[in-house]
């Protein structure tokens, strides 16, 4: 396959559970109040997958409608990439359950990537390397989460914060200046703080017990104060490290279109960067915290309905378990 200059975002494709769980669902579970997550978080609802719903579902049906958008084919995807910490087995990967569910059986290579909340953007990097390299033509990036599968429903500071949901992308070899041309990517980790935010039960180091379960280790935990000042951080920098490898700056950049766990990091992370609120995108009131879902249907929703436009410059970050981070631009 011949190397290609650069490569783009061809098309999003985005799906939720239908079920709906609301700030007054959650008070009927939980000790918590419609105020306070919508105070401190500016989650409204979130989407749930029902029992007899997987991670593979929603993954699967946001990837057709990708695929639909840029009129390819499943037959003709060289690659999925299967971004998530929550597949429906440990083993086949989710992209591989994807794969199967899509029909697209021509051999192409199929694997996890595994960076929490900075998954797709992860992904969308190896990607963009793949396709300018020559390696693949045609590559699936689905952030995909069934999240609410891995929530302690009794913990009222973790439950309230997530969602279940897909983002799917596909990126295609691209000339320069071709809509949806991805123009950077910079992802970033530090294992040191792997402690903050995690899911230790059920993995080689704590293999499933009685122990593990009675002690709620199969569940994410999470310090939320150490988080928060971490995603600030670090979002802020890898955005400014972003802008100035492109030359850009912030008043050049039409949209914003950052990690959408809380309203109250991205409305600090905006701020930092000067960012006027109606250049940032949010949709976190709706589906809470998808965590590799979050950025491409929060592009998608933005995309569809007309907000973001041909041409324009859209910033994105993220940041999660690892921990992980990233920024990047697309000059859609
Ligand atoms: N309902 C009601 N009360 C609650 C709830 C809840 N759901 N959760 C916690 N509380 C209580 C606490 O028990 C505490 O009570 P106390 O003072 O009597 O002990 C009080 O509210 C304050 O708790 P804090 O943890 O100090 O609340 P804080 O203001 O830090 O807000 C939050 C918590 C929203 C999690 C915040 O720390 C945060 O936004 N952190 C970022 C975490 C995040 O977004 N993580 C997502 C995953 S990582 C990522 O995607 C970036």
């Amino acid at each position: 396959m011949p190397s290609a200059k650069r490569s783009k975002i061809a098309a999003f494709g985005s799906a939720f559970p239908e079920q709906v769980l609301t700030n007054l669902d959650l008070e009927k579970i939980v000790d918590t109040s419609d105020q306070w997550i919508s105070e401190r978080t500016g989650i409204r609802e979130r989407r749930k997958l029902r029992d007899n719903e997987q991670n593979s579902d929603i993954a699967a049906a946001a990837a057709l409608q990708a695929l639909e958008r840029a009129g390819v084919s499943p037959m003709e995807v060289d690659c999925i990439l299967g971004c998530t910490t929550t597949p429906d087995r440990w083993m086949p990967s989710l992209a591989s359950a994807v794969q199967a569910k899509i029909g697209a059986n021509n051999g192409a290579t199929a694997y996890d990537v595994l960076t929490a909340c900075a998954g797709w953007m992860t992904g969308l990097q190896a990607a963009d390397a793949y396709v300018r390299a020559g390696v693949y033509k045609n590559v699936l990036v689905i952030g995909s989460e069934a999240l609410s599968r891995f929530l302690n429903w009794k913990d009222r500071t973790t439950c309230v914060l997530f969602g279940d949901g897909a983002g799917a992308s596909l990126v295609t070899p691209a000339n320069v200046g071709d809509p949806g041309e991805i123009l950077e990517l910079i992802v970033h980790s530090d294992g040191r703080y792997g402690d903050i935010l995690d899911l230790p039960g059920c993995g080689s180091q704590m293999p499933p017990s009685l122990a593990v379960l009675e002690n709620n280790l199969q569940y994410i935990r999470m310090n939320g104060q150490e988080v928060y000042k971490h995603a600030v951080r670090n979002m802020v920098a890898v955005c400014e490290e972003a802008l100035a490898r492109r030359k850009l700056t912030v008043e050049q950049i039409d949209w914003f279109v950052p990690h959408q766990a809380n309203i109250r990091i991205i409305e600090t992370v905006g701020k930092k960067l000067n960012f006027p609120t109606e250049k940032v995108a949010i949709n976190v009131h709706k589906y809470g915290n998808t965590s590799a879902a979050t950025i491409p249907t929060c592009f998608d929703e933005y995309v569809q309905t007309g907000k973001i436009k041909r041409g324009d410059l859209v910033l994105m970050t993220t940041f999660g378990g690892g921990l992980t981070w990233a920024g990047g631009i697309v000059r859609w």
